[in-house]
């Protein structure tokens, strides 16, 4: 069998990750794996069944007993838990304040990570995340560390909550970001690095397409490594 081609993305919040990695997936026909909204997940159902999100024990057994599901749906992807949609439930701002926890349970990464790699062995992917060129996907052909000014991705988070109709301030957003970029940078398990093989992409100031052209030219036929 060929190998499947492995496209890794990584970085902070809100470095437009998730518009990118799915716009390179959809033209070039790869899967597209959002691995934040399996973290994301989780803690759904942990906050839905009133769990409690400082018991590593109970957060491990639930990720391995749910059923989480990235299904595509046209243009976009569509998050099932146990056949639930929850692809908009797990944007509030409740889940995006609790992840970094459960993201940091040692146990609930192993169960997540295991699914990850699955999905990437037999089909070509974009698989985008904190941890997938440094520990999921090490061998990934193409990786990429995406990032941008906390200004900037606190920016972008307000008007995609604005485009909604949620009103938010956009300082508490900052620090929101803040807080996050700190607990995912200083974990103990899989920390938010930037491995020595992946090409930096600073996306402050850049359009999407400018992006998203750079990684096209990364891939191995199309003169890149
Ligand atoms: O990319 P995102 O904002 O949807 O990620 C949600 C949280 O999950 C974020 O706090 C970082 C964490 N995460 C992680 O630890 N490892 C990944 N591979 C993806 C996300």
């Amino acid at each position: 069998m060929i190998e499947p081609i492995q496209i890794a993305i990584d970085g902070p919040a809100g470095a437009g990750k998730s518009t990118v990695a799915k716009e390179v997936a959809r033209r070039l026909g790869f899967l597209y794996i959002d691995t934040g909204a399996m973290y994301r997940a989780v803690t759904w159902l942990a906050l839905e069944r009133g769990l409690s999100l400082h018991d590593e024990e109970v957060l491990t057994a639930l990720a391995q007993e749910a059923s989480i599901q990235l299904l595509r749906k046209g243009d976009s992807l569509a998050v099932l838990v146990d056949t639930i949609d929850v692809t908009d439930a797990i944007r509030s701002p409740q889940i995006s304040s609790n992840v970094s926890q459960v993201a940091a349970v040692a146990g609930v990464r192993m169960v997540l990570v295991e699914q990850q790699r699955a999905m990437a062995k037999s089909q070509n992917v974009v698989m985008d995340g904190r941890d997938i060129g440094s520990y999921v996907l090490p061998f990934a052909q193409v990786k990429i560390f995406l990032t941008a000014s906390i200004e900037e991705r606190a920016h972008r988070r307000y008007l995609e909550f604005m485009n909604k109709g949620i009103p938010v301030e956009e300082e508490r957003l900052r620090q929101e970001i803040r807080r996050r970029d700190e607990q995912d940078a200083s974990r103990d398990v899989a920390p938010l690095v930037r491995t020595a093989d992946a090409f930096l992409i600073d996306t402050t100031g850049l359009g999407i397409e400018e992006v998203i052209q750079k990684i096209l030219d990364l891939l191995p036929n199309r003169g890149g490594r």
